[in-house]
């Protein structure tokens, strides 16, 4: 991979060993580096691995979207883990995944970092970071695939005119070149660790990690899934992930499990 900030074996060797420490499967471009991992999956790939792509001519958002992946300049990461743990809790990791992340950004920009539900990075309130969690199961084994667009060195004018208010990348916000090498090392290591720590003691301690980084808790929120607006103050997050909201007092907090929200009242 051009770019990294040193050969892909310096990688390789910083991971070695590690719970999130490969193989690694390095791309000039692919169409969407979870399609490719899914296909990993299904080949029997093991825990740990990454496939990284210096572009994505087809990378898949959330709810259906397109997400941009120019040549060159961010990260474009899909993890595989094959957890042994409920279906139902699976969900569990996708939050997990943004704690991991936010750690990961905050090496290099330490203020500012937040969890937009489910699991928008935001620097300062702008999206710097997606995240896309997808499933495979074969023969009642499910392999989870984790995948992490995160805006690195690409600058303001490089953006669609659409997302160029609302997104930003880790050289905007400290105005400096940041090594691709280094961040992925970063997250894999964050990632890592909270997922032996899921493992070891459960959802709670990731649950209390998200919460504090989260820019949603005891705002008001709009929340739109398809043609369904919701509106609330959020209270926190379930064990499925799903947003809790109180929409007048007294009234049963209702959950939310898909949508875009945004922050109607600070
Ligand atoms: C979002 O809509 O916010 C989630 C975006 C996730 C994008 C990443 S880029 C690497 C991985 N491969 C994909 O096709 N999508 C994810």
């Amino acid at each position: 991979m051009n770019g990294m900030g040193g050969p892909e074996e310096a990688l390789l060797s910083r991971l070695a060993g590690q719970r999130i420490g490969g193989p690694f499967f390095f791309q000039s471009s692919v169409d969407s580096t979870n399609r490719l991992a899914l296909e990993l999956a299904k080949g029997g790939t093991a825990e740990g691995t990454v496939v990284l792509a210096e572009r994505q001519t087809a990378g898949r958002g959330r709810l259906q979207r397109i997400w941009q992946s120019p040549p060159g300049c961010n990260l474009y990461l899909s993890i595989v883990l094959r957890p042994d743990i409920a279906p139902q809790d699976l969900a569990q990791i996708t939050l997990l995944a943004g704690v991991a992340v936010a750690e990961a950004i905050a090496t290099v920009c330490p203020e500012g970092v937040g969890i937009k539900w489910p699991n928008d990075l935001l620097i300062r309130g702008r999206k710097v970071c997606g995240i896309l969690t997808e499933m495979r199961t074969d023969a009642g084994k499910h392999a989870l695939i984790v995948g992490i667009g995160l805006n690195v060195n690409i600058s303001r004018e490089d953006f669609s005119p659409e997302l160029r208010q609302s997104a930003t990348s880790l050289k905007e916000e400290t105005g400096r070149e940041v090594s691709r090498g280094d961040m992925t090392v970063a997250l894999c290591e964050r990632f890592g660790k909270w997922y032996e720590t899921f493992l070891r003691d459960g959802f709670d301690p990731v649950r209390e990690a998200w919460l504090a980084r989260s820019i949603m808790v005891g705002k008001t929120v709009r929340v739109i899934f398809r043609e369904e607006v919701q509106e609330g103050t959020v209270t926190g997050i379930d064990r499925d992930g799903a947003l809790l909201i109180c929409t007048a007092p007294g009234a049963a907090i209702r959950r939310i499990t898909a949508g875009d929200a945004t922050i109607v009242k600070e």
